[in-house]
């Protein structure tokens, strides 16, 4: 059993009770300096149609870097595989190729004891507290489940750390003997995030964690996040369907459309200066509350595209409204306009551009 561990530990003490030989903890020291986090190269995640040679390709080609203690903000539509990607980080759903390292380990090449070591490190918080909390368990039960899965603490020790979180998440520790459904979905989500820490992760990734709240309680869960970040120096991948809620959170963004990204920036940079036509489109559709300085509303013709048949050339194309001829033909990669702006489009910067066609079906 393993000792557990307190607020007074250090990040080495965490990583010296985690590590089992003297060369890993070293390793892991080294890594500690290291800016980046989690780096993925090139994912993928492709899903067979059923009884079909078909793929979905929900996650088609995906580079990006998350580094220690930042909120990296990803956006999309429903189905643009932000969920699929934050999954295949944690390896919940095996990615099909590429390579995800998580403080310079091999995430996708690990054996079963490897991944079980890491996913102290790497936590999920899901969209909707109902359905991922089981009802049938007390919250106490729920948010020590971990504890008791990695054998860490004594069942004392266990109630000790699960009434300490309770408290770090604004949550009465008496609240551990209640059930799911005496919670509202506020508190509920606040035992989510309760649970994603009982084993002090480095990485957090949120799925949509305020998407299924009242407006009301959205703002309170984002500032415990924010207060929890602070605190103990999490990093998170915070997922959201639109740009005004990750608005406040995060370090950076990156956009997604149909399983690629397509812009990725520091949050300031892409909000004040976005580059990509889907990002200024969906920038657009936040209101302004100074009526003197509204952004002109972009508003995108027809649907996002299937993921099992995605158009040629840019996937965008279909409902980009400056889309031109070659754009049938480049699938522009992601390059970099400025100092950490990133943008997949021929038409931004340094293309000898045509005049804009209609946008094809
Ligand atoms: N287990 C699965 N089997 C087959 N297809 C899947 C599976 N999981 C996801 N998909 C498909 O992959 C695509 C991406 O799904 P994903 O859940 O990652 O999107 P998302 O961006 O998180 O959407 P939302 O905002 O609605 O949560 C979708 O087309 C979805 O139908
Ligand atoms: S490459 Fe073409 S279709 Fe794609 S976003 Fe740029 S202009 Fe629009
Ligand atoms: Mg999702």
């Amino acid at each position: 059993m393993q000792k557990l561990l307190t607020t007074e530990d250090t990040e080495e003490t965490a990583l010296n009770s985690s590590s089992s030989s003297v060369s890993s903890v070293v390793n892991a020291n080294n890594q500690i300096n290291n800016p980046t986090l989690v780096r993925v190269r090139e994912l993928y995640k492709h899903f067979p149609v059923e009884g079909t040679g078909d793929f979905w390709r929900a996650v088609d080609g995906v580079t990006f870097d998350i580094k220690r203690g930042e909120t990296l903000g990803l956006v999309g539509e429903s189905g643009c595989g932000k969920s699929t990607a934050g999954r295949c980080l944690l390896r919940l759903i095996e990615p099909t190729r590429g390579d995800v390292e998580f403080e310079g380990r091999d995430v996708t090449a690990m054996g079963k004891r490897e991944l079980r070591e890491l996913r102290r490190a790497m936590q999920i918080i899901f969209q909707d507290p109902n359905a991922s909390l089981n009802p049938r368990m007390k919250i106490g039960d729920i948010i020590a489940e971990p504890l008791v899965i990695h054998k860490i603490g004594n069942r004392k020790e266990q109630r000790e750390r699960v009434a300490w979180l309770l408290g770090k998440v604004g949550l009465d520790p008496d609240y551990m003997k209640r059930y799911s459904h005496e919670f509202s979905g506020g508190q509920l989500q606040r035992s989510g995030v309760a649970r994603a820490l009982a084993l002090n992760p480095k990485l957090i990734v949120a799925d949509e964690p305020v998407s299924a709240l009242d407006v009301s309680v959205q703002a309170q869960v984002v500032n415990l996040l924010q207060d929890l970040q602070k605190e103990f120096g999490l990093t998170y991948l915070f997922i959201s369907h639109g740009l005004a809620v990750v608005e406040h959170i995060s370090t950076r963004v990156a956009v997604m459309y149909l399983g690629r990204i397509v812009e990725i920036a520091d949050a300031k940079d892409l909000y004040l200066n976005p580059l990509h036509p889907y990002t200024q489109a969906l920038l657009s559709a936040i209101p302004i509350p100074d009526p003197k300085e509204q952004r002109e509303r972009v508003i995108l013709k027809g649907d996002v595209p299937t993921a099992r048949n995605p158009p040629s050339g840019c996937r965008f194309r279909t409902r980009c409204p400056i889309a031109i001829d070659d754009c049938a033909r480049i699938d522009q990669e992601l390059r970099e306009i400025s100092p950490g702006h990133s943008a997949a489009c021929i038409r931004v910067e340094g293309y000898a551009s045509a005049p804009p066609s209609e946008a094809r079906p």
